[in-house]
């Protein structure tokens, strides 16, 4: 992202904040590992995606209008010593001459300047219950004006809550969002290729979670932008699987969850497939069964259907699957009413993806789903999970989980599947496993 785009969000939204007002947002606290370590530093989403500015101990302040300065970044002032254990800091020149900011302060001045700027401005734009420290401190400074007022002075009248005008911004990605966004695709798309290409039965999971990892370095994107879910069997079933410490069996199929991050943006697949690489024709038959409700899924992606559409269309086919198959009984419109579908597939057909893997922005206005947009990016992913011991269900189908899961862009004429190079129909998958 280059810093006109970071400048260009500062500026949407201090036009949507209006006069009189001020946004302050803080970064990311850093998270103890044990002692003195501590776990890789990722900052906040909403407030990177308004600074670019990726260090720890930030916080920024728009103040739309305000002559002297309208953005003021306090952060982290140099330190020679500190610089050569931990690396360089942008300092207070740096957060001026690198990240744009039109005046900087050090992080240990907030108590002494951002509530002089408080003291100006009719309201606050602020995500309320995100940072403890900074709301505490945060509810001291107002207090401390609204007594002083009789002073002559006013403080801040309102409080707006910033992440409702800040995540609609988040939902519309613009051309280099998805250009970043196509890029972690694609990394990850390599990565489960790669996985499918060297899964062997007697591998551990975690040695194909390595795989996948491996991959996504090699290929520029060093983190994922969620813990990779690696479930032979049964696993799969548990829907947030992260241990990733089973054998994976000659005869199971493996279910894969994992995306990159790259460039602060997220992709996230899934995928399912044999350990030994051929489909039995039990898995075979559920899996085509998930494949048709994701591809059912998938043709309602475009702008002026709402964003329960995908779910409904899939939900219809696997319904109509599993009674096809034996595994639900009764009447297919019925069984949907009745949701009976909810005990073989529990989760929703997908969520919007961007800076986050569950990214931000509404599902509904005013009680009614959301209309899709140009845009906006979301994931499609149905499954069916069959756990060990559930019951009516014929021994062959049991000890399966699988989801089949891509990102997709809503466009003008329809949506283009980001992650269309992971290999997935039966066919493309034993021939990559085979290859
Ligand atoms: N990886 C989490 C999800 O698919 O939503
Ligand atoms: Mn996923
Ligand atoms: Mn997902």
């Amino acid at each position: 992202m280059t810093p006109a785009e970071f400048k260009r969000r500062r500026r949407q939204l201090m036009r949507m904040m209006g006069p009189d007002s001020i946004a302050i947002l803080p970064s990311a606290p850093v998270a103890t590992r044990n002692r003195d370590v501590e776990y890789p530093y990722r900052p906040d989403s909403d407030f990177y995606y308004l600074t670019g500015f990726p260090e720890p101990e930030a916080v920024a302040v728009l103040i739309p209008g305000r002559k002297q300065a309208e953005y003021v970044l306090f952060c982290r002032e140099r330190d020679k010593k500190k610089e050569m254990w931990d690396g360089a800091r942008a300092g207070q020149a740096g957060a001026c001459d690198v990240y744009g900011a039109d005046d900087s302060f050090p992080i240990g001045d907030l108590g002494d300047i951002l509530p002089r700027m408080l003291e100006q401005r009719e309201r606050v734009f602020y995500a309320m219950g995100c940072n403890a420290d900074l709301d505490r401190q945060l509810g001291e400074w107002v207090n401390h004006l609204r007594n002083e007022s009789r002073s002559g002075l006013h403080g801040p009248l309102e409080f707006v809550a910033l992440d409702h005008y800040l995540h609609d911004m988040r939902l519309y990605k613009s051309r280099s969002e998805i250009k970043a966004m196509r890029t972690a695709a694609r990394i990850s798309a390599k990565a489960h290729r790669r996985a499918m290409q060297v899964c062997r039965p007697g591998m551990m999971e975690y040695q194909l979670e390595a795989e996948i990892t491996h991959e996504c370095a090699r290929h520029g994107a060093r983190s994922q932008a969620y813990p990779a879910i690696v479930g032979g069997g049964g696993n799969a079933c548990v829907l947030h699987y992260i241990d990733n410490d089973n054998e994976l069996r000659d005869g199971d199929m493996v279910l894969i969850d994992a995306g990159c991050e790259y460039d602060y943006y997220a992709s996230d697949i899934t995928r399912t497939f044999p350990v030994n690489g051929i489909f039995s024709g039990p898995q075979r038959e559920l899996y085509e069964l998930v494949l048709a409700a994701q591809e059912a899924a998938i043709k309602k992606l475009k702008p002026g259907n709402h964003w329960d559409d995908p779910h409904q269309a899939a939900v219809k086919v696997i319904t109509k699957g599993l009674v096809e198959l034996g595994i639900l009984k009764g009447s297919v419109p019925k069984l949907i009413r009745d949701k009976a579908y909810n005990k073989y597939y529990v989760h929703r057909t997908g969520h919007w993806l961007g800076m986050d893997v569950h990214d931000v922005g509404d599902y509904k206005i005013d009680g009614e789903w959301r209309l899709l947009e140009p845009g906006m990016v979301m994931t499609v992913e149905p499954g069916l999970y069959i756990p060990k011991g559930t019951r009516g269900v014929p021994a062959k189908w049991r000890n399966m989980g699988i989801r089949i899961e891509d990102d997709l862009l809503v466009t003008k004429d329809g949506h283009d599947v980001l992650t269309k190079d992971a290999p997935k129909t039966v066919a493309e998958i034993e021939a990559v496993m085979g290859g």
